[in-house]
């Protein structure tokens, strides 16, 4: 059966700034939140490799985009880093970062791939942290001020502006769970930095539709399905509460401008509202999005609580809802993740069925893969086969969707080459082109990369079932 695609499908992949630039201490770049942490606690990292050097694109940049046309992208995601564009946050903006991130738009342009541009990947500058992050109100207008310099200084060739990546990563991993710093526990915290961020997305649209440039904006979110162990009430509300606090908290205020009114009932009850304004209630109400990146790795399963939180912990989501583990479930075992392809025509049809078919595209998918090494053939090249087989999984649920009326767009893979992953370094690869850190950062296409050529190329692919 052949699976095809519209001829004007973005077809590309997506990266971001911190993770392949490499370069942060050059040509006036200052701090970031990562560089800090690094500094304080490289232990956390995976084989202590921190974020200095990462891929090297800041320097490679050329050869780079030769290798995406090489692997058959029409358009290609990366960010812009605050803290190499505005070193310290607010004011003096950084002439090498401009000229940088012109030479890179300018060379994809010339070579025909499209530059998507995010303007925030878990990326705080540390003058930004250490007047509170997201929890200060300040650093909200400092962040405005540098979209609206994005868009002035690129937005006459840049054409799709994502104001966040996965703008509730920063929340739990930073603010719940001690997995990012600044490794605070905290739900009211928490709340107050997903609300803040909402707030800096919404007077981003603005100041980008102020402008009337010639293109879109939209957010990049990681929209994790939430699926009940029975279809018990207690295990659907489980679900319920999960998915509003995971995935509505930011998809219906971006597309609806307006919080679910359960979730705010929820915070409500446990005390943990923020501080917010009427003010910015309505910016937020009045700048919705264009476009809808989504990124999908991994489905959530939850279940109704099998015990009681303890009355002296801190509260967390977890009192809520337990996490459920599927039996039998299918795992990529390097990352962790349960692989479940559905999801991503679930996902879809929900987008179509309660957002008004709002356009998207899927801005991530993949699959992280530790020690490819042993899959190297005799010619030199790593044959990740399986990463071929988890591509097209998922694009024949997608097309399913299509032809079924949702609004798709294109198709970004996590990533093109592979990458640093914050805590997780280079562990586990993504890319369709490897990177060899012990040669100079070599890169080599893998099959993966040939084979996304033939598929762009063809608009699609032929397989058996
Ligand atoms: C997404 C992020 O969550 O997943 C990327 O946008 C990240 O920045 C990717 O690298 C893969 O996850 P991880 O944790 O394996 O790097």
């Amino acid at each position: 059966m052949k699976y095809e695609f519209p001829q004007d499908f973005w077809w590309g992949s997506a990266a971001s700034g911190p993770q392949t630039e490499g370069a942060a201490d050059v040509d006036g770049r200052k701090p970031s939140i990562w560089d800090h942490w690094y500094k304080e606690e490289p232990g956390r990292f995976f084989n202590n490799v921190g974020p200095v050097n990462t891929s090297n694109f800041y320097y490679q940049y050329k050869e780079d985009i030769q290798l995406m046309k090489e692997t058959g992208h029409n358009s290609f995601r990366t960010s812009i880093q605050w803290s190499r564009l505005i070193p310290d946050g607010i004011g003096e903006v950084n002439p090498k970062a401009v000229a940088f991130y012109n030479n890179v738009i300018d060379e994809m342009l010339a070579n025909g791939v499209e530059p998507f541009i995010n303007l925030y990947h878990f990326d705080m500058p540390m003058s930004m942290q250490e007047i509170g992050g997201w929890e200060n109100r300040e650093v909200v207008s400092a962040y405005a001020t540098f979209a609206k310099t994005c868009f002035e200084l690129f937005g006459d060739r840049v054409r799709h502006w994502f104001t966040f990546n996965e703008p509730i990563v920063p929340v739990e991993m930073g603010y719940l769970y001690d997995a990012h710093f600044p490794n605070v526990v905290d739900f009211k915290r928490a709340v107050q930095v997903a609300y803040h961020t909402t707030v800096a997305h919404a007077l981003a649209v603005k100041e980008y539709h102020a402008l009337k440039q010639d293109g879109e904006i939209g957010i990049i979110l990681n929209l994790t399905p939430s699926y009940p162990r029975s279809q018990n009430p207690a295990d659907v509300r489980a679900a319920h509460i999960a998915d509003l606090i995971f995935n509505r908290s930011f998809l219906d205020p971006v597309t609806k401008g307006e919080f679910p009114a359960d979730l705010v009932e929820i915070l409500k009850e446990h005390d943990v509202l923020p501080t917010y304004t009427e003010e910015d209630l309505a910016i937020i109400k009045n700048n919705i999005i264009d476009i809808l990146g989504v990124n999908y790795y991994q489905p959530r399963r939850v279940k109704a609580k099998e015990y009681a939180a303890h009355p002296d912990a801190p509260f967390m989501p977890e009192h809520l809802f337990d996490n459920y583990e599927m039996p039998y479930r299918k795992m990529n075992p390097y990352r962790g993740w349960e692989i479940f392809e559905k999801a991503i025509y679930d996902i879809a049809i929900n987008l179509r069925d309660n957002y008004g078919n709002i356009p998207f595209f899927i801005s991530e998918n993949g699959m992280g893969v530790e020690g490819e090494d042993r899959y190297r053939t005799a010619e030199g090249y790593i044959d990740d086969h399986y990463r071929i087989a988890f591509i097209k999984d998922h694009l024949k649920w997608l097309h399913k969707a299509m032809a079924e009326g949702v609004n798709c767009k294109g198709y970004h893979l996590w990533t093109f080459m592979d990458c640093w992953s914050w805590a997780n370094a280079y562990k586990n690869r993504y890319g369709l082109v490897e990177v060899n850190l012990d040669q100079d950062y070599k890169r080599t296409i893998k099959s993966s990369g040939r084979w996304y050529k033939e598929l762009s190329d063809n608009h699609g692919f032929e397989d058996a079932e």
